[in-house]
C-alpha cells in the first residue's frame, strides 16, 4: 500500500479539555497519553495492510500471540516539538525510521517503509496536537512499536506482525529535579554481548536491564551503567541512554557503537555539534577503572547521559562496590550545558537549522 494519508476515525470519548490541562500541568514521562493511536497490520500473505489512526484502546490478543511468549517486538522513541514560531516538528525522525528498520531486521521482522513510518507519525501528531504540555521542555513523545502477532507456539518469526504509535504528553524524564544524576556500576549483570541484540531497540533488551536498574534504585542512584560482556571492564551506555565524558584537554569521548550499545540519534546530534564547537571527537573504548583514575585526578571535568527521553542529562555522581566517585563539582559542567542549550534551541526552532534535523509537520 502507498502512504498518504491514513483513514481517521475520531475518538467519540475523548478527554475533556478541563481534564487535559489538569494532566498536561506535570505530565511527567510515559503516564499521559493522548487520544489516538496508528494501526498498520502485515501478513506474510498481505504485506502492510490497513492502516489507519484511531481512537486510543486496549487491545485484546489471544493468550498464545507469539509476543507474549518470545518477545518478538521492537519500539523507537522521538519526541515532537512544539516550535517558536508555534508549528510543531518532529526532530530527524527519518533516523528513527531506519533504526527501526535494522531492529526489525536483527529481530527478523518485516521493515516497514520509511514514508509509512513517518507519515504515521505525523499524522498522530496532527491529530493530538492539543496534548503539547505547556510547560518549558514539554513535547509530545511518540512511541512507534511493533509485536508478533500470529497466534502459535512454535518457535519461529511470527507470519503476522502489528505496528502501532501511540503518543504521550512529556515533561522531564528524571522526576528528582537534582542538578545531576547518579549512577550505579552493574559488575554482576551485561546488558549485551557481541552478536547479540544490544544495537536492537528491542524490549527484551531493557526486560534484561530491569534487575540491573532496581539494583541502582536500591543503592539511591538513578541509573545503571552495563560494562561489556566479554571482559567486565569496557563502559557502554546506561539502561535507556549513550554516555559522553569531557576531559580538560578539550577532548570528548563516547564508546563506539560497534554492535552491543543503542546508535543513539542524540548520541549523533551531539557528536556534531560537539565537533563544530571544535571538540576533539573521540569514539573510542573507555575503561571504567580509567574512568574512576581521570575523575579522581580531575583530567575528566563532565559526564552526560543522552538520549530522546533524557535530552542531555549531566552525570554527577558514579558508585559501585569499590565506593562511589564524583564528576567535576557533582552538578551541570558548563560544557555540558553548552551543548545541552545548542541541541534544545534547534529541537524548538530557535537556533538556525544547518543539518536539516527539523521536520516540520503543519
Ligand atoms: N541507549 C539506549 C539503551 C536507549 O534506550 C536510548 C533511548 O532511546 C538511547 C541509548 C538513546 O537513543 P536516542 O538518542 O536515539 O533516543
Ligand atoms: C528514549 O529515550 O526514547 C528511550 O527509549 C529510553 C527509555 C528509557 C524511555
Amino acid at each position: 500500500m502507498t502512504s498518504g494519508a491514513f483513514p481517521f476515525e475520531a475518538n467519540p470519548n475523548p478527554v475533556d479539555a478541563a481534564e487535559r490541562a489538569a494532566r498536561l500541568v506535570d505530565p511527567g514521562f510515559g503516564r499521559v497519553f493522548t487520544d489516538h493511536m496508528v494501526t498498520i497490520r502485515y501478513s506474510d500473505a498481505k504485506g502492510w495492510h490497513d492502516a489507519k489512526v484511531g481512537p486510543r484502546a486496549p487491545l485484546t490478543l489471544d493468550p498464545a500471540t507469539a509476543v507474549l511468549h518470545y518477545a518478538q517486538e521492537i519500539f523507537e522513541g522521538l519526541k515532537a516539538y512544539r516550535l517558536a514560531d508555534g508549528s510543531m516538528a518532529l526532530f530527524r525522525p527519518e533516523q528513527n525510521a531506519r533504526r527501526f528498520q535494522r531492529s526489525a531486521k536483527r529481530l527478523a521482522m518485516p521493515e516497514l517503509p520509511e514514508e509509512m513510518f513517518l507519515q504515521a507519525c505525523r499524522q498522530l501528531v496532527q491529530v493530538d496536537k492539543d496534548w503539547f504540555p505547556p510547560i518549558d521542555g514539554g513535547s509530545i513523545y511518540l512511541r512507534p512499536f511493533m509485536i508478533a502477532s500470529e497466534v502459535f507456539l512454535g518457535v519461529k518469526p511470527s507470519a503476522e506482525y502489528l505496528f502501532m504509535v501511540i503518543a504521550s504528553s512529556a515533561g522531564n524524564y528524571f522526576k528528582s529535579g537534582a542538578p545531576a544524576i547518579s549512577i550505579w556500576v552493574s559488575e554482576q549483570y551485561t546488558r549485551a554481548a557481541r552478536g547479540g541484540t544490544g544495537a536492537a531497540k528491542c524490549g527484551g533488551n531493557y526486560a534484561a536491564s530491569l534487575v540491573a536498574q532496581s539494583e541502582a534504585i536500591r543503592e539511591g542512584c538513578d541509573q545503571v551503567v552495563f560494562l561489556d560482556a566479554a571482559e567486565h571492564r569496557w563502559v557502554e551506555e546506561l539502561g535507556g541512554m549513550n554516555l559522553v565524558f569531557l576531559f580538560d584537554d578539550g577532548s570528548l569521548l563516547t564508546p563506539p557503537t560497534d554492535g552491543t550499545i543503542l546508535e543513539g540519534i542524540t548520541r549523533d546530534s551531539v557528536l556534531t555539534l560537539a565537533r563544530e564547537q571544535g571538540l576533539n571527537v573521540r569514539e573510542e573504548r573507555y575503561a571504567m577503572d580509567q574512568w574512576r583514575a581521570d575523575a579522581e585526578s580531575g583530567r575528566l571535568v563532565e559526564v552526560f547521559a543522552c538520549g530522546t527521553a533524557a535530552v542531555v542529562t549531566p552525570v554527577g555522581t558514579v558508585k559501585s562496590t569499590q565506593g562511589a566517585f564524583t564528576i567535576g563539582a557533582g552538578g551541570a559542567g558548563q560544557m555540558t550545558q553548552k551543548i545541552r542549550t545548542k541541541l534544545v534551541d534547534i529541537q524548538r526552532g530557535v537556533a538556525a537549522d544547518t543539518h536539516g534535523w527539523v521536520q516540520r509537520i503543519d
